[in-house]
């Protein structure tokens, strides 16, 4: 009976994966499973993690997907993300860091679904334009551009999962005589590498995850200043020399900015990091989610299923301290659902649940309370599934000991080294320095130094023994 059931999965990063990697673990048990069609408008799998050196508009005129950049490392401990049910000895064969750089995680999502032949349910290069409920039918009509050939098709499925992530669409605020400003003026989501920043007086805005990272790397490629500017609050890091932290930039007069507790800076660069917007142009007001990035969005039953209409669901639309095992879950659980092996509740029921969790959520002060709040959500979900149980109280540890890590030495936290909750391997301390490695490619990560990985960028001990 399942098995006359249409699933439409939107997009094929990690959450739609995640998807894909769930239907084909209960069909390996046995379990009959629907007809499932992923469409995906890159040309590969692996979302944010499929970097493109463009920007702006792809070579098919779509907005750009991907915010990464080049030289863009794992933030958080690789223990805190493994799949339960595919460990990195498995796909490497050997312990690694726990700060991979991107091209070795995206490596390590895709062997995971490499394995198996899911990938003959994604449609490539095919964009979902729109998307609505038929009331009458009970069923979702989609309509899906092929962007290699024009052609637009549209097809009904009982069920549509929403995996187009939630950090593709810069939120970028005005700054009075932004327009005057006359050196390099971008968001985040355009940056792609800090070479050119190199002795240059960089503004980053904003006071998260980006504007730490792309500040750090700013200050490892050789800027010669970076100053980071808070609305609310300040990172607060112990930032080496040169790199300073100022409250928020008022106006812009040419290349000088003014900061709210009145002092003022000449500078080169200028780069937004000031988040991203939850945007689903494919989906009518009544089906599209809005909400600020945080950890328990509003309208989500388990933080997953759109409470107005449970056949619709929504994959990583949190704010993530736990990702790619968090996606895991939440796809098991969708699984279930369109399987039958788990009952929604009526309405008043996933009210009374949305407003429970959103109560607890609105009481969070701390970091360190969301990551208890996010892993007491993923418990909820984990047991209700078969998905593989793990240690989620070490996965708290591990996220406090890397905030103390962090606190203690925010350029060198990334040479720490982490236990694996799901094998108890011993991550290997990198050959290299995070802030002395220029070489983020996968051969020389796993395979060790190349002439040209052991070019300077000045900040490197040359220059501190210097
Ligand atoms: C700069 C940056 C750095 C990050 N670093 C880390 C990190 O170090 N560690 C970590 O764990 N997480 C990190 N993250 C978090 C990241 O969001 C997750 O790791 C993960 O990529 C989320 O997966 P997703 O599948 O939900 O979304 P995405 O990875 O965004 O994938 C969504 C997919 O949907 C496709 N899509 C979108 N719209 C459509 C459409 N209309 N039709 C068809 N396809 C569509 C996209 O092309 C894309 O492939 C980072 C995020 C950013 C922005
Ligand atoms: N692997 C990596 O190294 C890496 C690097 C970059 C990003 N990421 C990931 O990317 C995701 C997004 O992170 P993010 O930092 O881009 O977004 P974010 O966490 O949502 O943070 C947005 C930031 O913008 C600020 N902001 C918003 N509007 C502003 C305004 N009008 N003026 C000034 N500041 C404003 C916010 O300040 P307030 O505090 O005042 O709200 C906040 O500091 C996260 O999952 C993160 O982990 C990872």
């Amino acid at each position: 009976m399942q098995a006359d059931l249409r699933v439409a999965i939107i997009g094929a990063g990690p959450s739609g994966m995640a998807q894909l990697r769930a239907f084909e673990a209960a069909e390996r048990a046995g379990a009959e499973v629907p007809e499932l069609v992923c469409f995906e408008k890159q040309a590969d799998w692996g979302g944010q993690w499929n970097y493109s050196w463009r920007t702006g508009l792809d070579a098919r005129g779509e907005p750009v997907h991907s915010s990464m950049y080049r030289n863009l490392w794992s933030n958080g401990p690789k223990e805190a993300l493994e799949f339960a049910d595919y460990s990195f000895d498995e796909h490497f064969g050997k312990p690694i860091s726990s700060y991979p750089p991107r091209p070795v995680l995206w490596d390590y999502i895709t062997g995971r679904l490499k394995q198996t032949d899911v990938r003959r349910h994604i449609r490539f290069e095919t964009v979902v334009r729109w998307a609505r409920f038929d009331e009458e039918r009970q069923q979702f009509e989609l309509t899906a551009e092929d962007l290699r050939t024009g052609r637009t098709t549209t097809e009904w499925f009982d069920h549509v999962v929403v995996a187009s992530g939630h950090f593709s669409y810069p939120q970028l605020p005005y700054v009075k005589g932004a327009e005057t400003f006359p050196g390099s003026i971008c968001h985040a989501h355009d940056f792609r590498g800090a070479e050119a920043l190199r002795d240059r007086d960089v503004l980053i805005i904003g006071s998260s995850y980006s504007a730490e990272d792309i500040g750090s790397q700013a200050y490892k490629m050789g800027a010669r200043s970076v100053t980071a500017s808070y609305r609310t609050n300040p990172m607060g890091y112990d930032w080496p020399e040169g790199f300073e932290e100022r409250p928020l930039v008022s106006r812009f007069d040419g290349s000088t900015a003014h900061f709210s507790d009145g002092t003022s800076k000449e500078f080169d660069a200028v780069i937004f990091c000031t988040g991203y917007l939850h945007k689903y142009p494919f989906l009518p007001e009544e089906l599209g989610l809005s909400s600020p990035n945080n950890v328990y969005p509003d309208g989500l039953y388990r933080g997953v299923l759109w409470d107005q209409n449970p056949r619709l669901s929504y994959l990583g639309a949190q704010d993530q301290w736990f990702t790619f095992n968090m996606f895991d879950v939440q796809a098991w659980y969708v699984r279930d659902v369109i399987l039958g092996r788990i009952d929604v509740p009526g309405v008043e029921e996933r009210g009374v649940s949305i407003a429970s969790w959103r109560e607890r959520f609105a009481a969070l002060e701390t970091a360190s309370d969301e990551i208890r709040f996010q892993a007491d959500y993923v418990r909820d979900l984990l047991d209700l599934t078969d998905y593989p149980e793990f240690d989620i109280d070490r996965v708290v540890e591990i996220f406090l000991a890397w905030k103390a890590d962090k606190k203690r030495d925010i350029m060198g936290y990334r040479d720490r080294v982490y236990r694996s909750v799901m094998t108890g391997t011993l991550s290997a301390v990198h050959h290299t320095p995070w802030l002395e490695e220029l070489d983020d490619s996968l051969e020389r990560y796993l395979h060790g130094a190349t002439p040209e990985a052991s070019r300077s960028n000045g900040r490197g001990p040359a220059m501190r023994t210097a």
